[in-house]
């Protein structure tokens, strides 16, 4: 790994708003790469957890020889966790807001933001689905306001999806991709801001499709996971990446993007269910799956049970949104390609995986979703242009 080769001249100092998965991860690959940081939250607790978060990856890191010990220490001396906001914000260069996804809740955080920030201070915000311009109109700055969306695990994922809002400076869409790539991270310019940005329009839809199956198709969650791992080339399983990534934030995610655009998902009432039974997924010990207390856990999925499902529902579906996003003209077949390589670690092209499967297999598996469960399934033109 190379920390702090290529530090940002304007950026010194960043604040990183919530200290959840998100934001401590975020934290720490920017301190990882030499900047000075300020991690705040509004209660101690939480920042005593998210530093001992830090601590447990950043021993990780010296176990696999990645960083040493010192430099270890070195990394996690550079961040600072702080409560108060003033005392946060004070000579901040850029500010990363991760708080919970809730346009409400946002537009209070950046209304006190808004009262402590100086001039120079640049704001970007980890929305992992809310639209930038929405969300930058509720400041000072929608100018200097920029989408920095990160990918779960911060430390692991090489993507970050860079989404300029309407009024974002181009001086700024600029800044935003050469501080990703300060982070030794690979940034993807998504071209328009549409619900989903680019990796969440495919990923987010795919948590409620398999939970269709599970009603549909007499198989358990564990041989529907496998399949997804071995024949779909996920490194997880989709119930499991959803509990891993938390079902307060897929449900929060789903609320957004369907209440602007119905074509992204077809919210299944499990998610919900979940997340109002407190079942946000690893976090909170249950989810689809169980889990006990260790930082870390894997559901145990098999090439075995994999041989007994077919995941052609959720692999049409995933299909569909990459289309939809390549003929709305967000973003290249290339880029999505490269987005869900980095940002989800799909071990082989999505499309290619499609062309095994076969295009006309997937455009009747949609029609005929089409003719059960509504429009939301009906094939994007790409499709067809790709099929002949
Ligand atoms: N820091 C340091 N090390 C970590 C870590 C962290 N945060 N998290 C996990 N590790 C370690 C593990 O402990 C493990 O160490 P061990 O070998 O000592 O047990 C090691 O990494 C490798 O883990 P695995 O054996 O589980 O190996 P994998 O090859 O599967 O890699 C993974 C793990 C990178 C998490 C991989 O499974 C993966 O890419 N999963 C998909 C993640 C994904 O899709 N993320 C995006 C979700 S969507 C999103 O975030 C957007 C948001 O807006 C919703």
């Amino acid at each position: 790994m190379n920390f702090g080769i290529l530090l940002l001249p304007q950026i010194n100092k960043i604040t990183v708003l919530g200290s959840g998965i998100m934001g401590h991860g975020i934290a720490q690959v920017s301190a990882m790469n030499g900047y000075n940081v300020v991690l705040r939250d509004i209660e101690e607790r939480f920042l005593e957890s998210a530093m001992n978060k830090i601590r447990w990856s950043l021993d990780k890191l010296v176990e696999k020889n990645k960083i040493n010990k010192q430099e270890s220490d070195k990394i996690h001396g550079r961040i600072k966790p702080i409560v108060e906001l003033k005392e946060a914000l004070d000579d901040t260069d850029l500010l990363i807001e991760a708080v919970p996804e809730d346009l409400k809740l946002k537009k209070k955080v950046y209304s006190e933001v808004d009262q402590f920030a100086q001039e120079k201070t640049i704001y970007s915000s980890n929305t992992s689905t809310l639209p930038i311009s929405e969300i930058s109109q509720l400041t000072s700055r929608p100018d200097r306001f920029i989408g920095l969306h990160f990918f779960n695990p911060p430390q692991l994922m090489k993507l970050v999806e860079v989404i300029p809002g309407a009024s974002t400076a181009e001086s700024i869409v600029d800044l935003g991709i050469n501080f990703v790539k300060s982070l030794s991270k690979d940034p993807i310019l998504c071209n328009k801001d549409v619900p989903g940005f680019i990796v969440n329009r495919i990923f987010i839809p795919l948590v409620h499709e398999a939970a269709y199956c599970l009603d549909n198709d007499s198989k358990s969650m564990t041989q529907i996971d496998s399949a997804v791992k071995f024949k779909m080339y996920l490194p997880m399983g989709i119930f499991e990446l959803a509990d891993y990534t938390g079902l307060d934030v897929i449900h929060r995610a789903t609320i957004e993007m369907y209440s602007r655009d119905k074509k992204v998902v077809n919210p299944h009432p499990k998610i919900e269910q979940l997340f109002s039974s407190g079942k946000y997924g690893k976090k909170s010990g249950d989810g689809f799956y169980s889990y006990g207390d260790k930082n870390y856990e894997r559901v145990p999925l098999s090439e075995e049970e994999a041989k007994q499902y077919d995941p052609i529902r959720i692999l049409s579906v995933a299909i569909n949104n990459a289309a939809w996003l390549i003929s709305n003209g967000v973003c290249t077949r290339e880029d999505v390609e490269l987005a869900l390589k980095l940002g989800m670690g799909l071990k082989k092209e999505l499309f290619e995986i499609g062309k095994e499967s076969g295009f006309e297999k997937i455009i009747n598996t949609l029609n005929q979703l089409v003719g059960t469960n509504g429009s939301f399934y009906t094939p994007d033109p790409y499709l067809k242009t790709i099929s002949t």
